[in-house]
């Protein structure tokens, strides 16, 4: 959607905040000896009590309030029965609705102890999210963030996922603009008109290049198999930059 109005603005900031104080409270609660069904049950919890719906659920019949992926996991995981253990790569994606707004969230926490490489790949996965974000502003090419994101993995030493794009979002879970790449793409024409609001979500790893399916209908795995984060927030361009929506209170 674009943003036309400050009623519209102020109803996504507030399901914005929404998802993540969600995605805050759970990656607080990852413990060793949890399982993923009972970490999605605090999600969920902490949505019901704002008000809000989970946009899985709601959207696409996804079973779970909440998307976690562990490790060979890297996307659209199901809760269940898995138990986190220690040294466990937990990616927890967190989308809601609230007065018919939507928010999009992500962030991958290693559970201690953690190696240096995983500590490493988790704080540089921040910093590709970021280096995506302060490409976004009215006027600018959507083109801008797939080359920033694809400079800084290169750089680094990473690989980014190539078929998990960001997305427009809003007034639903998934709209235009469709398939934003985290990762270069010469096709990409598109321009950010004032107002827009999507997601920028970029998967950084150690190896993977793709994202494919396995043998439920949701959750997808890294190929090569690889270590792979992914840091996501809703975001708005306005013409003085991003107007990050996905920000914890305070
Ligand atoms: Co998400
Ligand atoms: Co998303």
């Amino acid at each position: 959607m674009t943003v036309s109005s400050d009623d519209e603005l102020a109803a996504l900031k507030r399901i914005g905040r929404i998802v993540a104080d969600t995605l805050e409270m759970m990656g607080r609660s990852l413990e060793p000896g949890m399982t993923t069904r009972e970490l999605d049950g605090i999600g969920r919890a902490v949505l019901e009590a704002a008000g809000a719906r989970p946009a899985p659920e709601m959207a696409y019949a996804f079973p779970g309030a909440t998307c976690i992926s562990v490790n060979e996991e890297i996307a659209h995981g199901i809760p269940g029965e898995r138990r986190i253990a220690a040294g466990d790569l937990v990616n927890i994606d967190v989308s809601a609705e609230k007065d018919g707004y939507f928010a999009d969230t992500g962030a991958s926490f290693a559970v201690p102890p953690v190696t240096r490489a995983v500590e490493r790949l988790c704080r540089d996965g921040r910093r590709a999210l970021w280096t995506g974000l302060r490409q976004v502003g009215a006027g600018k090419p959507i083109a801008g963030i797939g080359r920033a994101v694809g400079d800084f993995a290169r750089k680094n030493g990473y690989t980014l996922v190539r078929n998990l794009a960001s997305h427009g979002v809003g007034r639903s879970l998934h709209e235009e603009p469709t398939e934003i790449a985290t990762w270069p793409d010469a096709s990409e024409r598109r321009v950010m008109r004032e107002g827009l609001v999507f997601t920028v979500e970029p998967f950084l790893s150690l190896g993977a290049a793709l994202a494919e399916g396995g043998e439920d209908a949701w959750t997808l795995y890294s190929r090569p198999k690889a270590l792979t984060v992914q840091y996501e927030h809703t975001v708005v361009a306005s013409r003085n930059g991003p107007l990050v929506l996905t920000m914890p209170s305070p």
